[in-house]
């Protein structure tokens, strides 16, 4: 089929390349003109695993197209993604200009009947109103093509960065919400070789068996939307849970990593997203937990439970400081060395990064402050001239009273820890992700100081 896509940030840019590679032709468009030009080089202006690998190869075989003039790429397609940002604006609730001006462009150059997916986060009920812009758009523009029919199709993006490849191909369920019976078989017969688990996948290492049916929710268009905001409020609750039991069992002597174990082989409750730490962070779950908050004071109701997860998720990045100022009693004049900068591994993107909070506050109380991380390679804004921005982690510790592992990079566990002792001041670490191995560093002559254990 043929296939636009609106917007190639996160969402846009892997989608249009996972449609590419199971064989359709895919023209994505943004309005950043430099981005484009990278994108049409092959080059990805995000960091993501096996993006690189499918982007060339799909503009090779000329699956897969950039550009800037999105009226020809509408006309051309019978298929609309619309991928653009949603930031929340500062009151919480989702900005949907960009949502908006997508529509907009779509009645304008609308000329056969499309189907129009929204896979941008948005409030519930946007799908009418996109259907809304459209119909605005077309009778401002004194589109031509007025009997055109359009549907628009709710089918939010479940993928995790650092892995939206394999979550793109190898879903947990695909969602629909759409009224139309016909934009529903149409998206059915789109996602057909990702249903039936029939495209070829370039190495043998499939994470789920060639032949195996991947789970449709098939719904109205506000439940779709509403399941995007459950699932990732859900995922954030897990995780604010498990560090207020992480909070309770570091004063009463247990070990939650133990308890997580311990809860999550119970299938009701599931071992994924209980690992404690530092607190969640991404483009995701902070924006879609005050959104849905947001939506229901829209009723007159008030989230409770969201407000609590919210609360939990700020304490936790503040007892990162308070216990460091347990440890060293006062902050100003040391040097803290901060490992891994992006909000988790595998990406660049520190948007809402708990390591950022934590970076900021320990420069406030006076610290120096070097931090290192695999590939940001240059200083968030929010952090600029505050923080040494190092070359490797050694550089990093080299003289620090104490290092704090802010994300799970896989190098982190590689690094020689005999050294790190040596070349620091004080060898103290904080793991903020209970993930490095805490017996060894122990044995080395490191005080071990984790979340909850
Ligand atoms: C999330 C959802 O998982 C995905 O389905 C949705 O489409 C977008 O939002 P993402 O933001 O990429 O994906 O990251 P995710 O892997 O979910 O992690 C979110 C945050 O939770 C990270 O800061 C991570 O460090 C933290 N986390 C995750 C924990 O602290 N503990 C856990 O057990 C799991």
């Amino acid at each position: 089929m043929n296939v636009c896509i609106i917007g190639t940030g996160y969402v846009g840019l892997v989608t249009g390349v996972c449609l590419a590679e199971i064989g359709n032709t895919v023209t994505c468009v943004d309005k950043i003109k430099e981005k484009i030009n990278l994108l049409k080089n092959g080059d990805s202006p995000i960091y993501e695993p096996k993006l690189d690998e499918f982007l060339k190869r799909n503009i090779k075989d000329n699956k897969l197209e950039f550009t800037t003039d999105i009226s020809n790429a509408i006309k051309k397609s019978e298929i609309i993604y619309i991928c653009v940002g949603t930031p929340p604006l500062s009151n919480g609730q989702a900005d949907l200009r960009y949502v908006e001006e997508a529509a907009y462009e779509i009645g304008k150059n609308i000329n056969d009947m499309k189907i129009v997916i929204n896979k941008s986060t948005v409030p519930i009920g946007s799908g009418d109103w996109v259907s809304m812009v459209i119909l605005d758009s077309m009778e401002k523009n004194n589109n031509q093509n007025k009997n055109v029919c359009f549907s628009v199709v709710s089918n939010p993006e479940f993928l995790r960065e650092g892995s939206a490849i394999d979550d793109t191909f190898f879903p947990d369920r695909i969602v629909i919400g759409s009224s139309s019976k016909k934009a529903v078989d149409k998206m059915l017969k789109l996602y057909e070789p990702i249903i039936n688990q029939s495209f070829e996948w370039p190495d043998d290492k499939r994470l789920i068996p060639e032949g195996s049916k991947i789970p449709v929710v098939i719904s109205d268009l506000t439940s779709a939307e509403m399941i995007k905001y459950a699932a990732n409020s859900f995922l954030a609750t897990k995780i604010s849970f498990i560090n207020e039991i992480a909070n309770i069992c570091e004063k009463v002597g247990a070990d939650v990593s133990k308890v997580a174990e311990g809860i999550g082989l119970d299938k009701r409750i599931g071992p994924a997203f209980l690992n404690a730490g530092i607190g969640w962070g991404g483009s995701c779950f902070p924006k879609d937990v005050s959104a849905l908050s947001n939506i229901a004071g829209e009723y007159g109701l008030s989230t409770q439970i969201l407000n609590a997860v919210v609360n939990v998720n700020r304490e936790q990045r503040l007892k990162i400081t308070q216990k460091l100022q347990d440890e060293l009693k006062i902050i100003k004049g040391k040097t803290i060395a901060v490992l891994g900068i992006s909000f988790k591994p595998d990406t660049n993107d520190t948007r809402e990064a708990p390591s950022i909070k934590i970076m900021n506050d320990l420069v406030n109380l006076g610290a120096r402050v070097k931090a290192f991380d695999p590939i940001i390679k240059s200083s968030p804004d929010s952090l600029s001239g505050k923080v040494l921005l190092c070359g490797n982690a050694y550089e990093a510790v080299e003289d620090a009273d104490l290092f704090i592992l802010a994300t799970e990079w896989v190098d982190f566990l590689r690094l020689d820890y005999v050294k790190i002792k040596k070349i620091m001041r004080n060898s103290v670490v904080i793991d903020g992700r209970n993930y490095l191995d805490k017996d060894n560093l122990e044995k080395i002559g490191f005080k071990y100081i984790g979340i909850g254990r």
